[in-house]
């Protein structure tokens, strides 16, 4: 198969793109113009704006950070430690994954570490609040997004970018269709405002970028980064919708991506748009913390942490 660009050796077929086949260079380059294309079609951010990069160690993010890079704007790394061994040293090798690849690059890094901060790793703190009866994956939620708001506020960053994927979307996606959790549909979109309180403005450079050709992508670039998930994901809610849109994809190549991108024009030719965000009205600051919230008195974050000590 030859690239369609220049008609070199392609090393990718892009089968939900009728059939966009390109050579390394090409791709290379297809992902970053790609990215650009979603930033400015979902006003994502700007030139001037600074940005704080959320970075796992994997390589959706870690190659969103490589792309930003190349296309010029000011970022800042941000790996949030979560003290998740699982037989593998799970986050100790992310960290250093993170670390090895912004000093590769002369960028910045910053590091929060959350057992440090709060007193225990993520499945101490999961198992001192709800005693094996959830995973730990509940608790890692809210520290991430309590630590990743609170950073980008406390930083001054005009965003935080996360690093989810076409997949990550469609399975979110799947997930709140199938039980119609509208408060969620209502506000899944590739990025949202800055909300009162503090809550800062948030995007996800990659929503129409497929795992395969992210993974293909950090390949290419030669991006080190962790292959193992994370040792809690396995059996998972997300995993399993994850699967079944694959499974979908193999018999419709593009089902993932029609699914996901016909839900964001709809949503721009107005559905839901006579209905407001109630919890948006909710938003407060959390008495203990300052955070933003929508609970009434204390964030779920700050009753999570009075639980666990
Ligand atoms: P996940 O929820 O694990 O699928 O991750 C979604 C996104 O959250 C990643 O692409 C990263 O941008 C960010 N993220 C996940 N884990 C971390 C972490 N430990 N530190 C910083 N950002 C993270
Ligand atoms: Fe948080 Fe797995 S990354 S529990
Ligand atoms: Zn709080």
């Amino acid at each position: 198969m030859k690239c369609i660009k220049c008609g070199e050796k392609a090393v990718i077929h892009l089968r939900q793109h009728n059939t966009l086949a390109l050579c390394k260079e090409d791709f290379l380059a297809w992902v970053p113009e790609q990215t650009q294309r979603f930033i400015e079609k979902y006003r994502m951010f700007g030139r001037d704006d600074r940005a704080l990069v959320a970075v796992s160690g994997g390589k959706d993010s870690l190659s969103l950070w490589d792309i930003l890079w190349r296309l010029g704007y000011s970022t800042t790394g941000l790996y949030i430690g979560l003290g998740i061994d699982g037989g593998i040293g799970y986050s100790d090798t992310s960290l250093k994954m993170c670390e090895k690849f912004a000093a590769e690059r002369g960028l910045q890094l910053q590091v929060v570490d959350a057992p440090a901060e709060y007193g225990g790793t993520i499945p101490e703190l999961s198992e001192s609040t709800h005693r094996g009866r959830k995973k730990p994956c509940a608790v890692c939620g809210l520290v991430k997004r309590h630590i990743m708001n609170r950073a980008a506020r406390e930083g001054g960053y005009d965003v935080l970018v996360t690093g989810h994927n076409l997949d990550d979307e469609a399975s979110i996606l799947m997930a709140n269709t199938l039980n119609w959790i509208s408060g969620y549909l209502l506000r899944q979109w590739p990025v949202l405002e800055a909300g009162p309180g503090g809550l800062v403005r948030k995007a996800k450079p990659l929503c129409r970028l497929y795992e395969r050709d992210m993974a293909a992508y950090a390949l290419l670039r030669g991006i080190e980064y962790v292959y193992e998930e994370c040792p809690y994901s396995h059996g998972s809610k997300s995993l399993f919708y994850k699967e079944m849109l694959n499974r979908l994809e193999a018999e419709r190549p593009g089902a993932k991506m029609s699914f996901y991108v016909a839900f964001l024009e709809a949503k721009e030719q107005g559905l839901f748009a006579s209905s407001t965000d109630p919890a948006l009205e909710r938003l407060h600051n959390c008495p203990s913390c300052g955070q933003p919230t929508t609970a009434p008195g204390g964030c779920a974050f700050c009753r999570m942490l009075a639980k666990a000590v």
